[in-house]
């Protein structure tokens, strides 16, 4: 398997549909010790499994990708928390992001990557979610979306910015309703904030589960192309026992 340049490729998995014992003991030998402390530190059975097929579906298609065994990936994070691969054989940019339903996982040969993913829309107030997070021309412009379409536009705004702080890598620190994204369709256009106007290029999927999955990517590349997407719950439940 190979990134293309100028191209994402998104991974959606599953986990309620990955529940083989077999993929689930290869995947238990893959965590290194903080992986397997954290997953034990999650008090839900649901939750435990969950983690274990993200990280299990993080370490078989990044090592896929590195033609390298999924238990010698080691990950490092930043001062925010963000991962990245420690002395990998050569770069690969990825993120990962999860809710019930689906994990995601975006991978790019370089670059700033961020990735996010939000259930189908659930009934929720939410221009009081956005005055609270978003900037003054996206709480105006979800204003005037018909209340029926508003829940949808807002998860749209949501998921591309918590992309693009994931991109950045930086957290909270990166102020929230200081950069704007307008959706018309399938355009999206950002306002960056002052600090970071560089390229950033950005994608919204609706695989078909409902869910939304925005895409933020911080690339060289002269041309790109919208991502690829792969179906990692067949993969998994074909994978013969090691
Ligand atoms: C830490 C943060 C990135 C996690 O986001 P989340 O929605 O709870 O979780 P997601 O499922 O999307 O992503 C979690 C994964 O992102 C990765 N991650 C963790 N910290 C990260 C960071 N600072 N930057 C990018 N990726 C990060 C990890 O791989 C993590 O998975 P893991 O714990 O299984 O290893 C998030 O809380 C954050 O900083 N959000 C931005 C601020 C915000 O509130 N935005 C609202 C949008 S308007």
């Amino acid at each position: 398997m190979d990134t293309l340049p100028g191209c994402v490729d998104l991974w959606l998995a599953d986990d309620e549909r990955i529940v083989g014992e077999p993929v689930l003991d290869r995947f238990r030998a893959m965590l290194d010790a903080d992986e397997a402390a954290k997953q034990q530190r999650f008090v839900q059975a649901r939750h435990r499994h969950q983690y274990l097929i993200a990280h299990g579906m993080l370490r078989t298609v990044l090592a896929g990708y590195l033609n390298v065994d999924p238990g010698t990936l080691r990950f490092g994070t930043n001062k925010f928390g963000k991962p990245s691969l420690l002395d990998p054989p050569r770069p690969l940019a990825f993120n990962l992001s999860h809710t019930d339903g689906l994990i995601v996982l975006a991978v790019a040969e370089s670059g700033r990557l961020g990735v996010d993913v939000e259930a189908p829309a659930r009934v929720m107030d939410s221009m009081d979610l956005a005055n609270a997070h978003f900037s003054a021309a996206e709480i105006e412009s979800l204003r005037r979306v018909p209340e029926a379409g508003r829940t949808a536009r807002f998860i749209d705004l949501w998921t591309l910015k918590e992309a693009y702080v994931k991109g950045r890598g930086e957290g909270l620190s990166v102020p929230l309703a200081g950069f704007s994204f307008a959706v018309d369709g399938e355009d999206i256009v950002f306002q960056g904030p002052a600090d970071d106007r560089r390229a950033w290029r950005f994608w919204r999927e609706r695989p078909a589960t409902g869910h939304t999955v925005a895409i933020a990517w911080l690339t060289d590349a002269s041309s790109v192309a919208g991502p690829r997407l792969y179906d990692f719950t067949t993969l998994a439940a074909s994978c013969p026992p090691s």
